[in-house]
């Protein structure tokens, strides 16, 4: 995985066109034809588009988003780091089909702006979430379930990429929901692309970085408590719920950072887990001079369980 230090904008067009050979990291195979639409090629930093690849189980839900960039002449250029976590990392990408190429009637936008969270695989990652929210799933017993819990490298490769997974499907479950999640655009291996939240480059604050407090922060608090209950109406909580894992766009509070989402009912720790995530949030608004009861919020959520 290759992580930029520096923030610069590898340029979509190089002016020296380079080997139109796919190199070893090129999602194609080895004798795939580049077509011969564009004059651009990708360069250090970029790749062709993974969209036109993915299985259709590997790309968001229809219907697709006006915004979503389909075309097979699509490049992505990888725009900087946005935040290195300790299980995964987060890159702005951005998926842009060149100007001279023509979109076609099925082809969505011209450009947009990604965010990709790539689970780090075997060299870094020491997945400290692993053990509570595994339990009850069915890799326990498998040659890969004995990997994870060696903590082989082929484990820590199944284990990121089970993350993916998990974080795709569900954020395609929330959208289905009509919660407010980044729309999941596509999960390839341990990447998940979902839809960049935020103005121009810039990502949408954390709740936790924004300022407001006190009473203002009711339309917050009410955005936050709608999702823990829409959530649990489905029977799910989200199982690391806080301020650091809502975002505050134009006013609009959007869900993140949801591999772990909990099925209240079958996990043996889930009504736990569902205080836990009504206890930081109700703590952090009270914290900021906004009080609420966890108990309250706990209580009718789990009659949403149950309910
Ligand atoms: N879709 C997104 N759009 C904009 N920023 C995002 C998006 N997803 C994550 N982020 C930013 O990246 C940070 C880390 O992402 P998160 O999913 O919470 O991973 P981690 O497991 O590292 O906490 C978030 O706190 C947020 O600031
Ligand atoms: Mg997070």
């Amino acid at each position: 995985m290759s992580s930029h230090a520096d923030d610069s904008v590898v340029p979509l067009h190089s002016s020296t066109p380079t080997s139109s050979t796919p190199t070893s990291s090129s999602p194609f195979p080895a004798d795939f034809v580049v077509p011969a639409f564009s004059t651009a090629e990708p360069d250090d930093g970029q790749r062709w588009s993974t969209w036109p690849a993915a299985t259709p189980t590997e790309r968001g839900p229809r219907p697709w988003p006006g915004w979503l960039v389909t075309s097979a002449a699509a490049v992505d250029t990888e725009l900087g780091v946005v935040k290195s976590g300790k299980e995964a990392d987060l890159f702005l990408i951005d998926r842009t089909v060149p100007d001279d190429v023509e979109l076609g009637p099925l082809d969505g936008g011209r450009s947009a702006l990604l965010a990709a969270k790539r689970y780090r695989g075997p060299e870094q990652s020491d997945f400290h979430r692993s053990a509570q929210y595994r339990e009850g799933r069915r890799t326990r017993n498998t040659r890969d379930g004995r990997a994870m819990a060696r903590g082989s490298s082929h484990g820590r490769r199944v284990q990121a990429g089970l993350w993916a997974a998990g974080e795709f499907d569900a954020l395609g479950r929330m959208h289905a929901l009509g919660l407010p999640v980044p729309y999941p655009v596509q999960i390839s291996d341990t990447e998940v692309l979902m839809e960049f939240i935020g103005d121009g480059t810039a990502a949408a604050p954390r709740l936790a970085q924004t300022r407001a407090d006190g009473a203002d922060l009711w339309p917050l608090y009410e955005q936050v408590a709608e999702i823990v209950l829409v959530l649990a109406r489905a029977g799910f909580a989200h199982g690391d719920l806080s301020a650091y894992n809502l975002l505050v766009h134009e006013g609009r509070v959007v869900v993140i950072d949801v591999p772990q989402l909990v099925d209240v009912a079958s996990n043996p720790q889930g009504a736990e887990l569902l205080e836990r995530d009504c206890r930081n949030v109700c703590d952090w608004f009270a914290r900021r001079g906004f009080e609420r009861s966890h108990d309250h919020l706990f209580a009718e959520a789990l009659g949403e369980v149950f309910g």
